[in-house]
């Protein structure tokens, strides 16, 4: 299995993600970092225990927390209209979930990484404050990862924050764009694929009829997919997080693009916005883009990998 570590801000698409993770024969999770994002990191680190309990992951797998906002400007971006209160649509713990692990996710997340130097894959699902942090804090960890593969912004298609800008490029733009231009191997996946991927609402209420976690994940994602149709008005939902996960364990499903990219800092209208240059052979191409998705067979693999957790 491939060793990765997660780093996220759950989050309903996170919570799934996670869940997808644990469940995979093909990943190793070693650990999960958490960073502001979707909720304050308060409500942030408790949904990533709770979401740790409830797949049974064993009580020493790290659970490390990160940065409470941006890198560099603030920003007060939440996105509890479509993740619901407290960012998992209101599923709160019945006792107090599992402690979180000493230490800072930036220190934590580049000690891993220079631990096992060319394995370690770190899939980053939330804003990339705790990323870029990292490796600006420590310039020899990155070159020690084997490469980082984010969920974030929109080459091709409309932002879902403001037309040009992803919300977690857009919630931290200055650090999206020291991890693109780091010229560590990234692979990006962006709203091209996570909105040519929708997992229908009726899988969502297939999980809901399974009995323990995969039950309490049908439920969230019901609930999701039904805040997507009441917005948007289409019955399948992109799960975002849950396709960056995929990505990793079945690099397949998606189709790449080589090339370079940077985000926008300082525009009015495109602050947040992924630029991707997929023209110039003669640069080093450090970067894939997403730009295709087998969308069945990224939903059959969801449905089964969130069924595993069917325990009663
Ligand atoms: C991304 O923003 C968050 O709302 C989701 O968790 C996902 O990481 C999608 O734009
Ligand atoms: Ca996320």
């Amino acid at each position: 299995p491939t060793p990765v570590v997660i780093d996220c801000d759950p989050g309903v698409d996170d919570a799934v993600a996670l869940l997808l993770a644990l469940a995979s024969p093909d990943l190793d999770v070693r650990g999960v970092t958490t960073v502001a994002g979707n909720v304050s990191l308060t409500d942030v680190n408790r949904n990533a225990a709770h979401v740790l309990d409830l797949a049974g992951a064993p009580a020493d797998l790290p659970l490390v927390s990160g940065l409470a906002g941006p890198i560099a400007r603030t920003s007060r971006i939440r996105d509890e209209p479509m993740h619901g209160a407290g960012g998992l649509g209101g599923l709160v713990p019945d006792s107090p979930p599992r402690p979180l692990t000493p230490g800072h996710a930036v220190d934590w997340l580049a000690e891993r990484a220079l631990e096992s130097p060319g394995e370690l894959t770190l899939v980053a699902i939330g804003p990339l404050s705790n990323v870029a942090a990292m490796l600006a804090r420590h310039p020899e960890a990155g070159p020690a990862l084997r490469e980082i593969v984010v969920m974030g912004g929109a080459a091709f298609a409309q932002g879902n924050v403001t037309p040009a800008a992803e919300f977690n490029f857009h919630a931290d733009p200055e650090a999206a764009r020291y991890v693109l231009e780091s010229g560590l191997p990234v692979r990006i996946v962006g709203l091209d694929v996570t909105r040519a991927a929708l997992y229908p609402l009726t899988e969502a209420e297939y999980l809901a009829t399974l009995p323990g976690t995969a039950g309490i994940a049908g439920d969230l994602l019901r609930a999701y997919a039904q805040r997507y149709l009441d917005r948007f008005g289409v019955p399948a939902v992109p799960v975002h997080d849950a396709l960056a996960v995929a990505a990793v364990s079945h690099p397949d499903l998606v189709g790449w693009e080589e090339g370079t990219a940077s985000v926008e800092c300082s525009g009015e209208l495109t602050r947040g916005a992924l630029v991707a240059d997929l023209r110039t052979p003669d640069r080093t191409r450090h970067v894939r883009v997403g730009r295709t998705v087998d969308a069945d067979a990224f939903s059959a693999l969801l449905t089964e990998g969130i069924a595993r957790h069917a325990h009663p």
